[in-house]
């Protein structure tokens, strides 16, 4: 079996370590819950002048969905790298599941695995592999049994839509169906947050939908979901929380999307 990384990208694995299983399942039983996600005064820069990311303070907490929008270059794919650890922050802090995703060790790079689901615009399945090898890897680099990842898989394909299509090459299937696979890879390892960048962005608007929806039905069954995208009819779709992030800056914008879709429109013209 190929190695693949957290972004899907090639490069080397390590099997979990036993003490971080568990983590990211929610219990009923404590009430007071930490926030998921806690970014303090986070600053990203890739350029020594301009911060890509600026003064970035965000909560999101179990079981909220997300949006994150803005225009192109404005830094919500590096917001989301930031917290599946493709970068580190220049200063801040990020806090998953309380801890300090850039102090992480390479010891604790299954934490962040098992923890955390990822889904890009271009899928990045391995198209060569079948449906169940690109659902099984991500439960696979993490040691899980073979019986265990066998019914997993199953149970998954179930879930997006893709039951029995296990056998099926992954570059047979449509853009659609091989975005499905991508999902159903992010969420085998049930983690308590799906992270979604631009998951539409490269499907017709119909299927674009359908992908939301699939999205919605996941967060319905638990799951906490952020999803970039800066597509203005799925955010007039579905009534979640929304961020703008703009020129590296974060608002909250739950009650003036149409403000800032009017100038995000003037913007793109
Ligand atoms: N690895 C990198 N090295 C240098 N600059 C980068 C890197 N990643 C992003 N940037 C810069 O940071 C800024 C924000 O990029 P980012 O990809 O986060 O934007 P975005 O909001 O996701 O845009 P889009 O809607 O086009 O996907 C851009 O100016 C980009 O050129
Ligand atoms: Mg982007």
């Amino acid at each position: 079996m190929a190695r693949v990384n957290l972004d899907g990208s090639g490069a080397g694995f390590r099997r979990t370590d036993s003490h971080v299983r568990g983590l990211g399942r929610s219990n009923p039983n404590q009430p007071a819950e930490k926030p998921l996600l806690v970014m303090e005064d986070v600053y990203k820069y890739f350029r020594r002048d301009v911060p890509t990311l600026r003064n970035v303070a965000l909560e999101v907490k179990r079981g909220e969905f997300v949006f994150v929008t803005g225009p192109s270059g404005a830094g919500k794919s590096t917001l989301l790298q930031l917290i599946y650890r493709k970068h580190t922050v220049d200063s801040g802090r990020i806090l998953f599941l309380g801890r300090d995703v850039a102090r992480l060790t390479e010891r604790s790079i299954p934490f962040l695995r098992r923890n955390l689901g990822i889904v890009f615009q271009d899928f990045k399945v391995v198209p060569h592999w079948t449906v169940y090898e690109n659902v099984a890897v991500s439960m696979e680099i993490l040691g899980s049994p073979v019986r265990v990842v066998r019914s997993r898989v199953a149970e998954t394909l179930e879930r997006v839509g893709l039951a029995g299509r296990g056998n099926e090459r992954t570059e047979r299937l449509s853009g659609g169906e091989q975005q499905r696979v991508a999902i159903a890879r992010a969420i085998a390892t049930e983690p308590a947050l799906l992270l979604a960048d631009e998951p539409t962005g490269n499907l017709d608007p119909a299927l674009a939908i359908d992908i939301l929806t699939l999205f919605e039905e996941i967060h319905d069954a638990g799951t906490t979901v952020i999803f970039a995208t800066h597509d203005h009819a799925l955010l007039q779709t579905s009534p979640h929380r929304l961020i703008v992030i703009d020129e590296g800056r974060l608002i909250e914008a739950s009650q003036g999307l149409r403000a800032w879709s009017a100038r995000m429109h003037s913007l793109s013209a």
